[in-house]
Formats: structure tokens, sequence, C-alpha cells
């Protein structure tokens, strides 16, 4: 079913470094959210927040009810059992080989026999489309299988909320679009909630339900797709489209004489909005909503040739 997570007023500095500050946010239960934002911007420091793994200096975190900000580390580690995590280096033990690396979880977490251990790791090593593979050592394997046997283990918990720190960097571009059908389908599947880091634009305008775009030490926003993917608001629409001209600059922020040379520049039309990417069996997500639909409540005329045709996914492609 997934569980919500409500992000209230939640602030973050390392010393006299602020990471950002006053991020309040509601993590919808069972649906897809995609964080951005420069390198650097503390999307990493987020999750980790989420986990508990870092202490915010201010604000909340709520899930089922419990403020994993200030609960007890009793309650933290009964919290942190609905979690799977996919960490951005993928966190595999090297001397390990990937069954023991999958069952490490149930290993340390359950105490279930060796043979229920087995079927666990097994359907989620087909899952991920590992079987087979299973006595490899990581570092015999490609980054693509790394980062899908992260994921096995990410899921061996049966985990309500999975968090993926930038699950497609170092992928190509093939193995990106695998890994975004993946996540969608193990969305339809296991109906988790579902929080994914990513620098890649692609995966950020069909994979997710929200869009979050942390800059500049705060949420510059957080909403339905659509509502990102049609703003004006120069930081979103920037990031969004990969543009240069815009606030953001190579070293974050432009100073004004950059922003002044840039006035008059007249920015390219927003592109349309692509279709979301539809599980592969075909039958939509449960959070999913229909093409346009937000635009339409909204009274917002979305780009010219939005959601038209099908997206060109590497799954629905013959
Ligand atoms: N444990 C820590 N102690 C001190 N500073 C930290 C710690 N963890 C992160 N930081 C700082 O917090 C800032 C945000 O780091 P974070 O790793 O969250 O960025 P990010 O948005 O994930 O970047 P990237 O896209 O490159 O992965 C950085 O300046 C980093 O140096
Ligand atoms: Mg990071």
């Amino acid at each position: 079913m997934g569980v919500e997570i409500q992000v209230d007023d939640l602030t973050k500095s390392f010393g006299k470094q602020v990471i950002w500050r006053d991020v309040s946010l509601t993590v919808p239960a069972g649906e897809i959210c995609v964080m951005l934002g420069p390198s650097g911007t503390g999307k990493s420091v987020f999750l980790k927040a989420l986990i508990g793994l870092l202490k915010p200096d201010k604000g909340s975190i709520v899930i089922e009810g419990t403020d994993i900000a200030t609960c007890s580390e009793k309650d933290l580690y009964e919290i942190r059992k609905l979690f799977g995590v996919l960490f951005q280096d993928g966190a595999m033990f090297g001397s390990m080989n990937l069954y023991d690396n999958v069952a490490f979880p149930l290993r340390e977490h359950t105490r279930k026999s060796e043979s229920d251990i087995r079927n666990i790791v097994m359907e989620k090593m087909d899952l991920v489309g590992l079987v087979g593979a299973e006595d490899k050592l990581p570092g015999e394997i490609s980054g693509g299988m790394r980062k899908r046997a992260g994921l096995a283990r990410a899921l061996v918990l049966d985990p309500e909320i999975v968090l993926f720190d930038e699950p497609d960097s170092g992928l190509d571009p093939v193995r990106t679009a695998f890994l975004n059908q993946l996540i969608v389908d193990l969305n339809a599947q296991i109906d988790a909630t579902f929080l994914i880091v990513t620098h890649d634009i692609n995966t950020a305008r069909t994979v997710p339900d929200n869009i979050g775009l942390l800059y500049h030490k705060h949420l510059a926003m957080f909403g339905p797709r659509e509502m990102l993917l049609s703003s004006e608001e120069p930081v979103v629409r920037q990031f969004l489209n990969a543009q240069r001209i815009g606030p953001i600059g190579m070293s974050e922020e432009k100073d004004a004489g950059d922003l002044a040379a840039e006035e008059g520049q007249e920015l390219p039309p927003l592109p349309p909005i692509p279709l979301q990417l539809d599980p592969s069996n075909g039958i939509p997500r449960r959070s999913q909503r229909e093409p346009g639909g937000w635009c339409r409540e909204h009274g917002v005329t979305p780009p010219p040739g939005s959601f038209e045709g099908q997206f060109a996914s590497v799954a629905s492609s013959p």
C-alpha cells in the first residue's frame, strides 16, 4: 500500500553551512516522486534525513504517526524497517557475492530460515533480471547490474517506502530506459511509496507522479509532474528543460552581471509534456493520473504537442 511521508519546516546545516531550510512537502502514499536539484544542494542529505541517518536541526518528518526527527532510537529502528534504500554508489559488500549481498538484510533483521531466505532472494533476483548472476562478486559485473543488485537488496524486506539515490548515474541511455521501466513496473507491483533522486531530465519528465526541485538552500517547488512541466517559474523552467539561460549558473547562482546580460534574451518555448511511462503490462498504476488531468483541473494550457503520441520507451518499442 505504501505509507505517506509528511515533512514540515525541515532545516539542516553542518556547522555554519546551511544545506536547506524550511522544507515542507508530503510524499503521498504509493506514488512516485522525483527530487531534482543541482549537485551539492543536499538531495542525498535529504534522503539520509528521511531515514534518520542524519538529524535535522529543526522541523519534523512524520511517518505513520512517528516523528523520526525526534523519536527514540528504538522507534527509529522500527520505522527503518519500512524502508528500502538504493544508495548512490550501490553500497555492495565487495567481498560477498550478489546472493549474500541481497540476503544480508534478511539475515540481519529477520529470523527466517535459509530456505525461506533463498526463496525471497531468488524472487527479487528474478524481479531485477539477475537470476544466474548470484555467484558473481560486485567487482565482476557491470555498473547496471550492480544497480539492479542494489535494488534487489533494497526490496527484500518488502519495503513500504523505497528511496533511490541516483539509480541511473553512470548508466547508458538504454540501461536507464530499462531501469525506468523497472521502477514503474515495480511501483505497480508492490505499491510502495517511491522517492527518486536523479539528474536525468528524461527520467524526471516521464517517470514520476510528482516532482520536487531543491535549489539555493530551499525547496523551490514540489507538486504534480504536469504542474512543474508547465511551470514558467524561472528556476523550474531552466532545470527541467536543461537550459543555460536562467538563474542557475555553473556555481549554483549566477551573479547580477551574468543575469543582466541575459535580459531580453528570448527563452525557447516550453517543450511538450510527454506521456507518463506506463507499466509494461499496460495496466495503469493506482496512483497514475490521466494525461492532461492536472492541466485541465487547474485551467492550465499545456505546451503545444503535449500528451500526443506514444512515449518512445525501450519497453514499448517492438
Ligand atoms: N556528513 C556531512 N558532514 C558535513 N557536510 C556534509 C555531510 N554530508 C553532506 N555534506 C555537505 O552537504 C552538502 C550537500 O551534499 P549532498 O551529498 O546531499 O548533495 P547532493 O545534492 O546529493 O549532490 P550530488 O547531486 O552531487 O549527489 C555538500 O556541501 C556536502 O559537502
Ligand atoms: Mg547526492
